[in-house]
């Protein structure tokens, strides 16, 4: 039997109602996000989390982000201390999330076994309409199969995993275009950043008051030897099938068939379907905010190879790059 194909719904009152009775009976919908779309589901309720791993075909070691619309929410899925106090009265709601120690009530398949968990309190209107008709904590992760580029509009997903959710809400492109700064806040004295986002480490680290660091290789390696992912370090993720190819600068035509994707400088003279140009003005907020749709677009144009240009400087550019050298990573 054929899976019945994904609607998309727009953020009526009564399309609300109807997601939050789905999730509330165990469901999983997509969502929109100011960051990506997600995958949501109750994130209290192991059996409605395990969908959201069968659908995306993710794999269990992989753990899920947890949404919530208030404060009071995080007394029975975390313990808080002063260092996550202070980055969510500063970054709330918006696009970061904290790696906690969870408390019981959450089920380990969103942790994938780890004594921590990792929460966020979203900044899109409409999902917080949804998240507070649920009146649930909901779980998710970008609403893409593993491993390929997050989705930044309901389309994206439908493209993704149509067929394997009903029903995706529609709430826009998203503003953002990539997924949140996650930080371990687990030790205040050392906060961790797993993965940079909008949210920069010198923007945590102006907070805290304490230099906020990137993952040792030592810790990468000591996840591997335990055979869990580290999580948001998997190198090769949010790839394009089409093989990519990274350069400080694109000053070429690119070959017939292959793709090029500039962050910068238009190009001069015609134009050509086979260049792109993300923000013309140089806009690095705009840059990550078209980013994954123009990667869908030309891996699904048939291109065989597609040159990206990287980006400069530090903060949001180090995210976009993050997620580009991913994107270039060569696959096992
Ligand atoms: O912006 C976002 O974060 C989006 C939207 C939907 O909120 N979500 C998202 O989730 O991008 P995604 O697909 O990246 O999956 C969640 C990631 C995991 O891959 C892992 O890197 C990290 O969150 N994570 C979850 N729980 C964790 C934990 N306990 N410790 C460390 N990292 C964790
Ligand atoms: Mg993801």
């Amino acid at each position: 039997m054929t899976p019945r194909s994904t609607r998309i719904l727009r953020p009526t009152a009564a399309n609300l109602a109807r997601l939050a009775r789905v999730l509330q009976r165990g469901g999983i919908v997509g969502v929109p996000t100011e960051t990506v779309y997600g995958l949501a589901a109750n994130a209290l309720s192991a059996t409605a989390c395990r969908k959201i791993f069968r659908a995306k075909g993710r794999p269990s070691t992989d753990p899920l982000i947890v949404h919530v619309a208030h404060r009071k929410q995080l007394a029975e899925l975390c313990t808080v201390n002063l260092a996550a106090e202070r980055l969510m009265r500063a970054f709330w709601p918006g696009p970061l999330t904290l790696v906690l120690p969870k408390l019981a009530a959450v089920p380990a398949v969103v942790t994938s076994g780890r004594p921590s968990v990792a929460v966020r309190m979203p900044a899109h209107r409409i999902f917080r309409r949804l998240l507070r008709r649920t009146g649930l904590p909901l779980a998710a992760p970008s609403a893409n199969p593993f491993g390929y580029v997050s989705p930044t509009t309901a389309a994206h997903v439908v493209d993704g995993l149509n067929g394997k959710v009903g029903l995706v809400l529609d709430g826009g492109p998203s503003r953002i275009g990539l997924e949140s700064t996650i930080v371990d806040v687990r030790n205040p004295a050392h906060p961790v950043l797993l993965r940079p986002g909008a949210i920069t480490a010198a923007m945590l680290s102006r907070v805290l008051g304490v230099k906020v660091t990137r993952p040792t290789a030592h810790a990468t390696a000591a996840d591997s030897r335990t055979g869990q992912l580290a999580p948001g370090m998997l190198l090769q993720h949010y790839s394009p099938h089409t093989p990519v190819t990274l350069h400080e600068r694109i000053d070429f035509t690119p070959a017939p068939g292959e793709a090029a994707l500039l962050l910068r400088a238009r190009p001069r003279g015609r134009r050509n379907p086979q260049v792109s140009c993300l923000s013309p003005s140089g806009n690095i907020a705009q840059m990550a905010k078209r980013l994954f749709a123009q990667l869908r677009a030309f891996d699904q144009g048939g291109y065989r190879h597609i040159h990206v240009e990287l980006a400069r400087g530090h903060g949001l550019a180090e995210a976009i790059n993050d997620r580009l050298r991913r994107a270039a990573a060569k696959r096992a």
